[in-house]
């Protein structure tokens, strides 16, 4: 049986082969074909290490950087200088960071309200949901109903929008997408800052928001104030801010209690 391989292989498996009994057929690359030789083994072991994560792997991913680099006429000391360069300037990857996105300047401006930074968590951070629910349990019993343990167990399953000061929440907004909308389903703003337009500022980001997304309405729930006078504030919080009454719901959260449906459009 004859086996192709077509391949660039360091120096010593011809005899490797020749010690299994069986003849290896080899010639010597000229320097262009020996560089793009290199230069496809370097893929070849790059993708062997992504697969193994191997030590040995990782070497060889060196040993054919280093040869290309030999092949290019560049001694170690042109390349230990490089790195340097290059890590004095960018740094190196010690700190393990991970670019998500970049803001642009006139997008930072939209995004800074009055100094607070509008933040966006796909996937909840622990102290951000921490911060939702010592805030949602400051009204339990006023316009929630035990729910902070129930906004703990729903946050990684959505995501959730706040305005922040240094690392303070000051106003927050978790949301899911229901049946093709977006959906509020917690909204605060600090006891200590209610009524002082952090909520207004916040909406205003999240609609923004979920434009560029491409949706064009918001919906939510909330309790009826023929249920719960106190939440006559709460719909009044979200009519000054575009909402309008859609539905009144009969036991949807609590037998014999009574929730709004609440939507804007635009
Ligand atoms: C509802 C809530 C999120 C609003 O946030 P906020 O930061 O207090 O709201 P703002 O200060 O930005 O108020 C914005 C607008 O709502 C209006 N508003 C707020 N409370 C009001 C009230 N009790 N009566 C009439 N209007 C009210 C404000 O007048 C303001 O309108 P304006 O700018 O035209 O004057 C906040 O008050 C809160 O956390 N409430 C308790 C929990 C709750 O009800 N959450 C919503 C249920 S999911």
């Amino acid at each position: 049986m004859i086996t192709y391989y077509n391949k660039l292989i360091r120096d010593n498996i011809p005899d490797v082969i020749k010690a299994q009994g069986q003849i290896p057929v080899t010639r010597t690359l000229d320097d262009n074909e020996y560089l793009s030789a290199l230069n496809r083994k370097l893929r070849e072991e790059v993708l062997k290490y992504s697969e193994d994560n191997c030590l040995e792997e990782l070497s060889d991913v060196l040993e054919v950087a280093f040869a290309i680099a030999k092949a290019k006429g560049y001694s170690d000391k042109e390349i230990e200088g490089c790195r340097n360069t290059k890590n004095l300037k960018n740094g190196a990857f010690d700190k393990k960071l991970f670019l998500e996105r970049v803001i642009s300047d006139d997008e930072k401006a939209k995004m800074l309200v009055n100094d607070l930074q509008f933040v966006i968590e796909e996937v909840p951070s622990s102290d951000a949901v921490d911060q939702l629910v010592s805030m949602v349990r400051a009204y339990e019993g006023e316009y929630f109903t035990d729910f902070s343990d129930g906004v703990r167990i729903d946050a990684p399953f959505q995501w959730l929008c706040y305005l922040k000061s240094s690392d303070e929440m000051f106003s927050a907004i978790m949301f899911t997408c229901l049946d093709g909308h977006p959906h509020i389903t917690v909204m605060a703003t600090r006891r200590d800052a209610k009524n002082k337009g952090y909520g207004k500022q916040l909406m205003n980001c999240f609609v923004e928001y979920v434009s560029r997304l491409g949706f064009h309405d918001i919906e939510l729930y909330a309790w009826s104030e023929k249920t719960k006078p106190i939440c006559a504030s709460t719909q009044a919080f979200y009519k000054s801010v575009g909402f309008k009454v859609e539905s009144e719901h009969m036991s949807l959260w609590a037998p014999g209690m009574i929730t709004v449906k609440m939507k804007k459009s635009w």
